[in-house]
């Protein structure tokens, strides 16, 4: 797949982000969520975090006992939690059958689960449809970014932007351990190389960079500099009507 040169100069001014889809999948620590809270903010469009779909998922099976390795189990269960997702880019929400887990899902815990978790297809299907729902009630209006592993690929592949992010694993190692105050920068990489692992070898929407995805390596780029050029392509994708 050839990847679009990100570096050229911002397309024109936005005309319209009516139904607009921004759909950014990539690696963990690629920078996915400030990337895309920053760049719906600027945009004045919806976000939603599907990774944390996951998580909530993944931190309601180890509350309730759920031997998350057993996907049977896994699948057995997974239609029970109620999950709301809420869409403000300055102030995103999660909450499970109504307690908020925001915080809840970010522990090493839930973080060591959640590619397991996130294998079984069962649990794919159920937040496949909660995601396509979120997306379709903001296609008619606003419109979305949305951060994945397979949003280009599987959950919306007529996205009118797509956009795949990743980074070298030392700096992605750097950037989480800087977020989450851990000391050990060699085993942060090593659990986010253990989860790209799992993330781009399950059997279910692995993670790929989608068809037509325009490819983004951020190692040296800043965060502004990543919204910037993100902003440029959705901007450029407005001015041609694309977003219908
Ligand atoms: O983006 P994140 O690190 O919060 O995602 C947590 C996990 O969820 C990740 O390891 C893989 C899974 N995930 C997925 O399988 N598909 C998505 N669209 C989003 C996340």
């Amino acid at each position: 797949m050839s990847a679009r040169d990100l570096t050229g100069p911002a397309g024109p001014s936005p005309v319209s982000m009516v139904g607009m889809v921004v759909a950014v999948d990539g690696t963990s620590g690629s920078g996915k969520s400030s990337t895309c809270r920053g760049v719906a903010d600027r945009l004045g469009l919806s976000y939603l975090d599907t990774g944390a779909m996951f998580r909530a998922m993944t931190w309601w099976m180890l509350r309730e006992g759920v031997d998350v390795h057993d996907a049977g189990a896994v699948a057995a269960r997974c239609d029970e939690p109620d999950l709301v997702s809420g869409t403000d880019p300055t102030g995103p929400t999660i909450t499970v059958d109504g307690h908020d887990v925001a915080a809840a899902i970010r522990t090493d815990e839930v973080t060591s689960a959640v590619s397991p978790v996130s294998t079984v297809p069962q649990v794919r299907a159920r937040l496949l449809q909660l995601q396509r729902t979120i997306i379709t009630a903001h296609t008619g209006s606003g419109g979305i970014v949305v951060e994945g592993r397979d949003i280009g690929s599987v959950v919306w592949p007529q996205a009118p932007v797509k956009v795949y992010l990743t980074a070298d694993p030392g700096a992605r190692a750097a950037r989480r351990a800087l977020e989450s105050g851990a000391v050990d920068v060699g085993a942060t990489e090593q659990s986010l190389r253990e989860r790209d692992r799992i993330d781009s070898g399950r059997a279910t929407a692995p993670l790929v960079m989608a068809d037509g995805a325009a490819q983004l390596d951020t190692t040296t780029y800043t965060l502004d500099e990543v919204i910037g050029l993100l902003v440029g392509l959705v901007e450029e994708a407005g001015a041609q009507g694309a977003a219908r």
